[in-house]
């Protein structure tokens, strides 16, 4: 088997824990801890100034009671912003993080993470390589090193290029026919696939190359049991929770 020693776990918290609060925050990822998960996963978008900041969209407008675009913000304008409030009033005055202040609380709390580049349009090479650079410089060396995926494979040639000791998965929505030369090329570690559209055929064909297999979004303990059995080696889940007592 490839890989076999990877120490992603078979739950991850999504985005943190994100039912229990704010995606991609620090308070979500001290609630992941405090559920038990071993590692969560992120996603990463650069500001205009170039810092690496721990957001899903494109826009700040769904998860801050701001409006705008993340890489057309400065890093100033972006902390200006509550990121905690929208999801419940408890959590006013959460600010979307940087990359260094949740390596840190992540140091802390001894969480392993996935670091999902997510790059604005037109900001692929800077975001792979900047986000490289600083796990490569500020990664808390006590932890196991973090494993980086993309939807974007142009991100991930770059993460290959900017720090190859780094780990790669690739990250699919639905696995074709062309999975294995996709990662072949950028030497991947693990594919990640939405699980709506996985069958047990191709799970069983992805295994068989010994490659891991992690899921996302897996909400349901029943779905999740159901992939386990499949041969799929971890889920993403946002209730990480409920699926932890199976594991
Ligand atoms: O990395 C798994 C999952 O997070 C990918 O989808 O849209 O939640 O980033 P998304
Ligand atoms: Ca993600």
């Amino acid at each position: 088997m490839r890989q076999p020693q990877l120490p992603m776990p078979k739950v991850i918290g999504h985005r943190g824990a994100a039912s229990h609060a704010p995606e991609n925050t620090l308070a979500g990822f001290r609630a992941a801890k405090a559920l038990g998960v071993s590692w969560v996963e992120f996603d990463v978008h650069l500001t205009v100034d170039g810092r690496c900041v721990v957001i899903h969209d494109d826009l700040i407008d769904r998860t801050t009671d701001g409006q705008g675009e993340v890489g057309q913000m400065t890093l100033e304008e972006l902390s200006s912003y509550d990121a905690g409030a929208w999801f419940d009033p408890s959590f006013a005055g959460e600010t979307v993080p940087t990359l260094e202040e949740v390596m840190d609380l992540l140091g802390e709390l001894g969480l392993g993470a996935n670091v999902e580049l997510k790059p604005s349009p037109g900001a692929e090479d800077e975001t792979a390589t900047a986000t490289m650079a600083l796990l490569r410089t500020s990664w808390p060396t006590h932890l196991p090193p973090p494993l980086v995926s993309s939807f974007d494979y142009r991100s991930l040639e770059m993460a290959q290029q900017a720090a190859p000791e780094i780990a790669r998965g690739l990250l699919l929505e639905t696995v074709t026919d062309e999975w294995r030369s996709l990662v072949e090329a950028i030497d991947a570690t693990t594919l990640h696939c939405g699980h709506t559209a996985l069958t047990p055929a191709r799970a069983k064909e992805i295994r068989a190359a010994g490659y891991p297999l992690f899921c996302y979004t897996v909400n349901h303990a029943g779905r999740a049991q159901e992939l386990f059995g499949w041969g799929v080696s971890g889920v993403f889940s946002d209730v990480p929770d409920q699926i932890l007592p199976l594991v």
